[in-house]
């Protein structure tokens, strides 16, 4: 085998973002981009020699030929071993297990999650470390430095990998193993939740309706649900994972979940409604004719975790992305244990989990997690659920009803301004940044600023900082307007506005309408349709 060194010059703005480097397919396919990138994260975990690796994606198209390409340069740096799911596909949570359950060094996951994917959409690589979880924020660091003065990469001329088959080859010195994406995820899955009672659930004629969105979560919905569990066959659609998504955008909310939303509120409901994104990170819940927000499943998870087999011993703590919602933080103060606000993106999480503070995690994009694996997991977010559904007996509405009654209701909304002009966005969080000093006792409309800050995160864990987290504004009466600009859109700047409205008793309002005069006075105080042109978002969730 002859390992190749290749000349290579830096590729701008290679940088990682909230969950590594994602850009359209074209820019990815550029001569040098891929391999620049993964040069660059070599050189920043010092080398490739001798370590064991884990590879898989989401299944969209240049799935498959990013793998051929990192194959070949993990050759080329002296790799020893390199674990493949077959066909290139890997969901992530997947990934973080099979990196644990090896205790490998690290691996690259290919997905950009919930864009969209095919040629003219999105293509997206992320590095995750020896824990499962992605790359902290220094390493993401020291790779983006490194890709700034890559002048050549190593790779070795060899024939492709053929990915379908099972079992072990070589590729060089290095060993690839092709292994069944499916089997040790769903393994652990059965260590972790009463399948014999979620078995019992479904003989006794419980429906669900999982769709798939034509990606990763097809395979493995289709082999633990239907095949394991017992739910008939058809719970699972658009099961098989398409390079385009079936055209979709593989991401499981209200506004792209469409079809199963509309069946859902029909009188055709079954008792389940479930989704999972493109690299089956995320998951959607909806019961009969009730949508489940992200926050609300997370602290109802929480409550409720205890039923299942893994979390009967009760929980470490909780932790919570900072735009996500307080409910979980009812829950933690109810179970009196401790909670935690991070920044958005999941590997903030890996810390606490690691550090053994948090059992539970998530955020209000529709994440929702574990101890374990180090990333969101959105088939185990539906089995929790299936778990808890089997033991209590009741319906999700009931099961929310219960909930707020209890802990009282956090009505949540978040707005979506997309593709913005970079320098206007810009000017938004600049002019909204300097006026955060002076806005506490200001009263706009029928609301009181109680609070405004600029969220900074101070690790608990290795004491490192996060700063521009995010600029939050609370008011009394416990409503919340959170202003953030996206760290994984693809085409100009993407605003989030992430509003929330707390009642210990009116709990049975319309939700826009529960949150109509914080989102004015958010609006208010930013001057948005001055400054952005819009105060109609693109996509509400
Ligand atoms: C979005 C979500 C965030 C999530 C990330 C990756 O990031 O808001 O919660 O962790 O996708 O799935 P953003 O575009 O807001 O930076
Ligand atoms: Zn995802």
């Amino acid at each position: 085998m002859k390992i190749e060194t290749l000349q290579t010059k830096p590729i701008e703005g290679q940088m990682p973002g909230t969950s590594g480097l994602r850009k359209k397919t074209k820019v990815f396919m550029q001569p040098g981009y891929l391999e620049n990138f993964i040069q660059a994260t070599f050189d920043a975990i010092d080398g490739g020699m001798g370590k064991k690796l884990i590879v898989g994606g989401d299944g969209r198209y240049f799935n498959k030929v990013a793998i051929q390409t990192i194959l070949k340069m993990a050759a080329g740096n002296g790799v020893a071993e390199v674990i493949v799911g077959k066909g290139g596909i890997l969901s992530t949570p997947a990934a973080s297990h099979l990196i644990r359950l090896n205790s490998a060094d690290g691996g690259f996951i290919l997905s950009a999650s919930h864009n969209p994917g095919g040629i003219d959409e999105d293509f997206g690589i992320k590095f995750n470390g020896q824990n499962g979880g992605p790359a902290p924020e220094n390493l993401s660091a020291k790779i983006f430095d490194a890709t700034k003065t890559i002048a050549e990469f190593k790779t070795i001329a060899a024939d492709d990998t053929d990915l379908n088959t099972i079992g072990t080859t070589r590729l060089g010195d290095m060993k690839v193993q092709i292994v069944d994406p499916v089997e040790s995820y769903q393994a652990l899955m059965e260590t972790l939740f009463d399948f014999p009672a979620i078995q019992t659930l479904f003989k006794g004629g419980f429906t669900m309706c999982f769709d798939a969105m034509h990606a990763v979560t097809g395979p493995y919905a289709t082999a633990i649900l239907e095949e394991t569990l017992g739910a008939p066959s058809g719970t699972v659609v658009n099961g098989t994972p398409l390079e385009d998504f079936g055209k979709g955008h593989p991401d499981p909310n209200p506004i792209w979940a469409k079809s199963l939303m509309d069946l859902m509120m029909s009188d055709k409901a079954p008792d389940l409604g479930a989704a999972s994104d493109g690299d089956g990170d995320r998951n959607m819940i909806v019961g009969r004719g009730a949508y489940v927000t992200p926050s609300d499943s997370l602290a109802i998870l929480a409550a409720n975790a205890n039923l299942a087999p893994a979390y009967q011993d009760g929980l470490a703590g909780i932790a919570r992305s900072m735009p996500t919602s307080a409910a979980s933080d009812r829950v933690a103060a109810n179970l009196g244990i401790e909670c935690y606000e991070t920044p958005t993106g999941w590997k903030f999480f890996g810390n606490l989990l690691d550090a053994g503070k948090v059992t539970l995690c998530g955020e209000e994009s529709a994440g929702t997690g574990s101890s374990h694996v180090r990333e969101k997991d959105g088939l185990w977010a539906v089995l929790l659920w299936l778990n808890i559904l089997a033991v209590r007996k009741k319906s999700v509405a009931d099961i929310v009803l219960d909930h707020w009654q209890t802990f009282g209701r956090d009505y949540y909304s978040r707005y979506d301004y997309e593709d913005v002009a970079i320098d206007k966005a810009s000017h938004l969080m600049q002019s909204l940044r300097a006026k955060l000093p002076d806005l506490a006792g200001q009263t706009v409309g029928e609301m009181t600023v109680s609070h405004a800050d600029e969220f900074s995160y101070l690790d608990p864990v290795d004491g490192s900082v996060s700063k521009n987290q995010g600029l939050r504004i609370s008011f009394e009466g416990g409503a919340r307007a959170v202003f953030r600009l996206s760290g994984t859109g693809t085409q100009g700047a993407t605003i989030r506005l992430y509003l929330e409205q707390y009642s210990k008793d009116d709990i049975g309002r319309d939700t826009q309408e529960a949150l109509q005069d914080v989102r004015h006075a958010a609006q208010t105080i930013t001057d948005m349709n001055a400054v952005i042109g819009r105060i109609e978002p693109d996509v509400i969730t």
